[in-house]
């Protein structure tokens, strides 16, 4: 039976995998404000390239252990957990993964399994309110989905969740020459995307080209983070991309503020 529809007739194909969703799948995802788009897509998430792929998340799990000793982690954005994979062996306390989406953490709760060492939390990155929390903080494959206007405000927010001396760690690529493939695609699809956001409420909030690398360092910069590119470091097809490594600045009484203020602490989900 069509999983969308529940008609008996309907065999849509899979796109991206045989078990990845259907083309009606993606369109009704689209069409539904972001929060619902990715509850609804949770199951087969892991099937799509949306998900960021492992080859990438080697490298920076490689990069990060050279960076140790880390008690907490948080990885924004979570998803379905492939972050905090890799982070988890990482962390000598606790690995936190957050995000705003129930189906997503159901789904990486059900892929980590009951561990101790690993806290999942629902909550928007727009609103961290964690204080000197965490030593490393990582975001993978969610930029697009921070509006530019809110984007200070994110990076504050991460800046805060960090002790002195705490790294934030993703990875992005340049901003793409004009008119390249890239270029066009990126502008074409936000071009899509905003038309669909006129027309259809709630609206999915997903563009490309924002927090580019040079946007980045910028935002990165200007809310007090020493930044660090390290480029060139990950194989192909995904050469151009650059991995940021941006550490808070080490002064400050570290052991001062530990309190953690997240709005929904959970152990696991139901
Ligand atoms: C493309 S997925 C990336 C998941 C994972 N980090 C990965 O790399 O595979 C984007 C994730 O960001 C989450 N997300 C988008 N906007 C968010 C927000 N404002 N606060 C918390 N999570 C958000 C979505 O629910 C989704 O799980």
């Amino acid at each position: 039976m069509c999983p969308t529809w529940g008609c008996r007739r309907c065999y849509a194909p899979a796109v991206f995998h045989p078990h990845g969703p259907t083309v009606m799948e993606l369109a009704r995802q689209g069409l539904s404000s972001t929060r619902r788009g990715y509850d609804l897509l949770a199951p087969k998430f892991e099937y799509t390239p949306f998900r960021t792929p492992d080859a990438i998340m080697r490298v920076v799990g490689e990069r990060l252990a050279r960076r140790r000793p880390f008690a907490d982690g948080l990885d924004l954005c979570c998803g379905t957990g492939v972050g905090l994979r890799m982070l988890r062996p990482l962390c000598a306390r606790r690995a936190v993964g957050l995000d705003f989406s129930a189906g997503m953490l159901a789904e990486a709760c059900r892929q980590l399994g009951g561990r101790g060492d690993v806290a999942l939390v629902r909550g928007d990155v727009l609103t961290l309110g964690f204080e000197r929390a965490f030593d490393v903080a990582t975001c993978f494959g969610a930029f697009g989905h921070i509006p530019r206007r809110e984007q200070q405000r994110f990076v504050a927010g991460v800046y805060q969740a960090l002790r002195p001396g705490g790294l934030f760690a993703f990875v992005t690529v340049p901003t793409p020459r004009p008119l390249s493939r890239r270029w066009l695609y990126g502008h074409g699809y936000n071009a899509i995307a905003h038309l669909r956001n006129l027309l259809v409420r709630p609206p999915f909030v997903m563009f490309y080209l924002t927090f580019t690398l040079e946007a980045a360092q910028r935002l990165l910069a200007g809310a007090g983070f020493e930044v660090e590119v390290e480029r060139g470091c990950f194989p192909a097809p995904y050469r151009e991309a650059a991995l940021v490594l941006a550490r808070r600045a080490p002064h400050g009484d570290r052991h001062q503020v530990q309190r953690v203020q997240a709005a929904e602490w959970r152990l696991g989900l139901p």
